[in-house]
């Protein structure tokens, strides 16, 4: 098994029976899918809330139960992944593009546990371009904005047009360098018209199932 694979399939044992569980997106909890959607087969009884189309396209496929989340009460446990995270468990997120309904499904969720290969991990956050999600109204404007804070601003493209998250919406992938104050950002970066929101989640995840060559490493707080 490989890191992601190993960190994946782990996360899908902390599912319980008759839990409402927030599918995450990308390649490493693929992996934990994989695995609900086995238990599933063998009896359990869950409720998946995906956070994004291909995730749900990938629930619906594996025959896993899924409820959008306008309508659920609360969400017991998510689980996702992460492009950087450190040891106090603040996470940068959205290479995927997902990062929106990724951060609403934590939210509104009692748990959440990040699993990753060994190369997620930093010391510090910042080597991965922040992805902050953004309007396709006036996004120019918002793109000036966001280098006006001293980062190198990079529209988002897939196959020579503008990358469309699943909210209809641009991406601007933010290398601001080493984040030393990560909570000061993501407010700064909020506080900007047409920015709907970006990939700092800080505060969300109490657990993180790390992949390391043929082991698994923990961080909990
Ligand atoms: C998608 C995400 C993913 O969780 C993140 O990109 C990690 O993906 P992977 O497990 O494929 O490395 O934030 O928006």
């Amino acid at each position: 098994m490989n890191e992601k694979q190993l960190a994946g399939k782990k996360a899908a044992s902390y599912v319980q029976e008759g839990m409402t569980v927030g599918l995450g997106t990308g390649s490493t909890v693929y992996w934990t899918i994989l695995e609900i959607a086995r238990m599933v087969k063998e009896g359990m009884k869950i409720t998946g809330v995906a956070t994004s189309n291909n995730t749900e396209k990938l629930a619906q496929e594996l025959g896993i139960p899924l409820v959008s989340l306008e309508d659920v009460s609360s969400i017991d446990l998510t689980i996702d992944g992460a492009d950087e995270l450190t040891e106090d468990l603040t996470l940068i997120k959205g290479g995927g593009g997902a990062l929106l309904r990724e951060k609403m499904i934590a939210y509104h969720s009692t748990h959440m546990i990040v699993v990753a290969d060994s190369s997620k991990f930093v010391n510090q956050l910042g080597t991965f371009p922040l992805p902050v999600e953004i309007t396709p109204f006036g996004y120019a404007k918002t793109v000036n904005a966001l280098e006006k804070l001293g980062c190198a601003a990079s529209l988002r493209k897939e196959n020579e047009s503008n990358f469309l998250t699943d909210n209809g919406n641009y991406i601007v992938d933010c290398s601001f360098g080493e984040i030393h104050y990560p909570t000061t950002l993501h407010d700064t970066l909020n506080q900007i018209p047409g920015v709907v929101e970006n990939g700092l989640f800080i505060g969300y995840a109490a657990k993180a199932i790390i992949g390391q060559e043929n082991t698994i490493t923990y961080i909990e707080k």
